[in-house]
C-alpha cells in the first residue's frame, strides 16, 4: 500500500486507533542499544530512522543489526551533504540516498522504505520529489516527546509527563484516543534512553498500544525492492501480516534501569572504541522549526510536516 502521494504520510482514515510509536531517530548510539532493551523486556516494537553514515563503525551496525532481529522496523534519516541539492545532479542525489540504503540493506537485508528526511532538508522540494520519485515514504510526525531538551537524567522524568499530559488533554477534549506518531532521538545528548521505561508504563497506563509503522498504516510491504529504483517493495516475516509481526507492550519495571544516557549535553565519548565520535555533536543540531510547531495540534491525525 502506498501511503505518500503528497509528501506527507496521511493517518486520517488508518484502521490502527491506537497508536504509539517513540521512533528511534538519528540513532544508532549507544542510547539506542539501552533502548533496545527496556523495549525487549516490555515486549514493544518501534521503528528506528537509521543515520548510515554512523554504521561504518562497528559498534553501531552490531546495534542496527540487533534492532532489527528484535522485530522493530528499520527505516533511515537522510540529510543532503551540505544540507541543500544545489550543485547536485538528480543523479548524484539518487546515488548518495542509494548508498545509504544499501549499508542499511548489508547489515539487514532489506532496503529501507520509509524516510524521515533531515530537518536541514526538509525545505528542499527538490530532494523531495526525488525520494518521492525513487519510492520512498516520508514520514512526519504529531508527538515530539522534547527529549532534547529533557536531556538530563534530573530532567527526563518530564519526558513521561509529556505524554501524560498529551493523552489526558486529548481524552478530556474528545473523549476518544487519538493515533500519534512520536519523534524521540536515540543519541545520548537527549533523555530519550532514560525516560524509556517510565514511557512506556504511561502509554500502557492510558491503554494505548505501541505500533511499528507499518502495522499502524497497514503496509505489508515496508521494505523496498532496490535502494533507487521505484519498482516495488518487499516484506519479511517480522512484517505487518507476517508471523512474526507483533505490536503492543506490558509493563516494565523502572527500578531495573541505571540509564547511563540521558547524561547531559556532552556525549559519552568515554567508553567509545575507536571513532564515531563526533556523531553526537552534529545530531544535536536538528529539529527546531518544525517540531516546535508540532505541540500545537497534538490531538490532530496529522497531515502537516513538509
Ligand atoms: C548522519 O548525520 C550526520 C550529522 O547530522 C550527517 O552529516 C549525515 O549526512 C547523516 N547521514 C545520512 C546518511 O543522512
Ligand atoms: C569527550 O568530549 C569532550 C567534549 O567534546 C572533551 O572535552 C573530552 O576530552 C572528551 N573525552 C574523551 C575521553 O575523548
Amino acid at each position: 500500500m502506498r501511503i505518500s502521494t503528497p509528501a506527507v504520510l496521511s493517518l486520517a482514515g488508518m484502521s490502527c486507533t491506537l497508536l504509539m510509536h517513540p521512533q528511534g531517530d538519528e540513532g544508532p548510539s549507544e542510547a539506542t542499544m539501552e533502548m533496545l532493551q527496556s523495549l525487549k523486556d516490555a515486549q514493544a516494537k518501534v521503528t528506528f530512522f537509521t543515520n548510515a553514515t554512523w554504521l561504518q563503525y562497528m559498534q553501531y551496525a552490531g546495534v542496527t543489526r540487533h534492532a532489527y532481529m528484535d522485530g522493530h522496523l528499520i527505516a533511515m534519516t537522510y540529510r543532503l551533504p551540505s544540507d541543500t541539492s544545489n550543485g547536485l545532479t538528480d543523479n548524484e542525489i539518487k546515488e548518495d540516498i542509494g548508498r545509504a540504503s544499501r549499508t542499511i540493506q548489508d547489515l539487514i537485508g532489506v532496503y529501507p522504505k520509509y524516510m524521515k528526511v533531515h530537518e536541514a532538508s526538509v525545505k528542499d522540494p527538490r530532494l523531495l520529489d526525488i525520494v518521492k520519485s525513487m519510492g520512498y515514504t516520508l514520514v512526519g510526525f504529531n508527538l515530539d516527546e522534547y527529549d532534547y531538551k529533557y536531556n538530563t537524567l534530573d530532567k527526563a522524568g518530564q519526558i513521561a509527563e509529556v505524554y501524560n499530559s498529551i493523552f489526558s488533554k486529548q481524552q478530556e477534549a474528545y473523549g476518544r484516543k487519538a493515533s500519534y506518531i512520536v519523534t524521540g532521538y536515540d543519541v545520548p545528548t537527549t533523555g530519550a534512553a532514560a525516560a524509556l521505561p517510565k514511557v512506556i508504563n504511561t502509554i500502557n497506563a492510558h491503554g494505548y498500544d505501541m505500533v511499528r509503522l507499518d502495522g499502524c498504516v497497514n503496509d505489508k510491504y515496508p521494505y523496498k525492492k532496490d535502494p533507487i529504483k521505484d519498482n516495488g517493495y518487499v516484506n519479511d516475516a517480522k512484517s505487518f501480516g507476517g508471523q512474526e509481526y507483533k505490536h503492543g507492550q506490558v509493563n516494565v519495571n523502572v527500578n531495573n534501569y541505571s540509564p547511563t544516557a540521558g547524561k547531559g549535553p556532552g556525549h559519552d565519548n568515554t567508553s567509545k572504541g575507536t571513532t564515531g565520535g563526533d556523531h553526537f555533536a552534529s545530531s544535536a543540531t536538528r529539529t527546531t522549526a518544525v517540531v516546535s510547531a508540532m505541540l500545537a495540534v497534538p490531538a490532530v491525525l496529522f497531515s502537516f510536516f513538509l
